[in-house]
């Protein structure tokens, strides 16, 4: 990977506090193993929003896979494919949304959307990923306007100007810093957005719902109220908020508000396998994985990928083992406990 590129995966909002602190966060939980459990296998099969997958660890959605290699998205969806894993595509992927579902068939894939400055725009896309396939809708929204990466800024980047949208010219990334003008600082208007739109997404499309950026109970609760099926509690990597709580900090609090109305996902930090068995023993359904896809696409394709997910599995399965749990459902709170200081 260029410097440049390197930045732009590893960089976060500001300081980069919470780049930091979601990694940490996994630190602040120890496992409480039950031996002598006589298991044989372990099985991490789970269904989320009732498709059933290989495990709970999904891909996260990430803009811009070309980057990182040729092939790009479809070497992460035929990654996910062979492994029998979830992955998220981003609105703003280097191939469109149809040259993935084309180079995977058998991936099961939501489609991520980042909401288009004209709501038109944003429909044609989730009515593109409903006709190609796509199994559920993930509105992030905690990018109405991109955080402040210093990093990339620092490191000069502007990584290569403009970076090509696979889903065409019309499709924008979120937008950037706000301008100063008459003592206010004014951000675009496609910035300013209210839980409306998601009524107004559930009436463009049958597709499940997903929020993806929540991270308070209040709008865990928001979001179920208004329809979503699943939330996924997550600070975009640290790449958006500095200093925002983490998904994991949050996740206790919001499984016991929505947990038995809608899904809980997680992700930010995730690194290994018993980070997932920290994340599922607090409550999650899924466990997203973002960087380390990344690194493992650029190493090595669809090859890389795959023996991440194979890696990761392996990870797990050994965890359970030595907890002493034998599939998902005998993972519960029971088996981690918060670390004193
Ligand atoms: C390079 C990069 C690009 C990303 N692009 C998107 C995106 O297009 N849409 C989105 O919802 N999240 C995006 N994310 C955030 C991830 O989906 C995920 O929330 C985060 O990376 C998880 O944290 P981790 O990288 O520590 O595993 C991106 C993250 C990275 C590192």
């Amino acid at each position: 990977m260029s410097d440049p590129i390197w930045a732009y995966v590893q960089g976060g909002a500001g300081d980069e506090s919470t780049v930091r602190e979601n990694i940490a966060s996994f630190r602040h939980w120890r496992l409480r193993p039950r031996p002598l459990t006589g298991i044989d296998a372990v099985d991490l099969r789970t269904q989320l929003l009732g498709q059933t997958v290989a495990s709970p660890v999904y891909i996260c959605p990430m803009a811009y896979q070309g980057l990182l290699h040729p092939d790009a998205e479809a070497a992460t969806a035929r990654a996910a494919a062979s492994t029998g894993a979830l992955a998220l595509y981003s609105t703003l992927s280097t191939l469109s949304l149809e040259d993935i579902a084309a180079a995977a068939p058998a991936c099961r894939r939501w489609f991520q959307l980042y909401l288009q400055p004209e709501f038109s725009e944003s429909q044609r896309l989730v009515q593109r990923a409903e006709r190609a396939g796509y199994s559920a809708l993930v509105l992030t929204v905690d990018a109405p306007v991109l955080g402040p990466r210093d990093r990339q800024t620092h490191d000069g980047v502007a990584i290569r100007s403009p970076v090509p949208i696979g889903n065409g010219p019309d499709v924008v990334p979120p937008a950037r810093a706000p301008e100063f003008t008459d003592g206010r600082y004014r951000f675009p208007s496609d910035a300013n957005v209210t839980w409306d739109v998601l009524e107004r997404l559930r009436r463009t499309t049958a597709l499940p719902i997903v929020v993806k950026g929540v991270l308070t109970v209040e709008d865990g609760l928001r979001a179920v109220e208004l329809g979503a099926r699943a939330v996924i509690l997550s600070n975009h990597g640290g790449r958006q908020l500095d200093g925002a709580v983490t998904g994991l900090d949050a996740l206790p609090d919001v499984v016991r508000a929505v947990g038995s109305r809608a899904e809980v996902y997680v992700d930010g930090g995730v690194r290994r396998g018993r980070d997932v068995l920290v994340a599922l023993a607090l409550g999650a359904k899924g466990v997203g994985l973002g960087r380390p896809v990344l690194w493992a696409l650029a190493a090595g394709g669809e090859a890389g990928v795959r023996r991440l997910v194979q890696l990761l599995g392996t990870e797990l399965a050994v965890s359970m083992m030595l907890a002493g749990r034998r599939d998902l459902r005998e993972i519960d709170p029971s088996l981690v406990v918060r670390r004193a200081g």
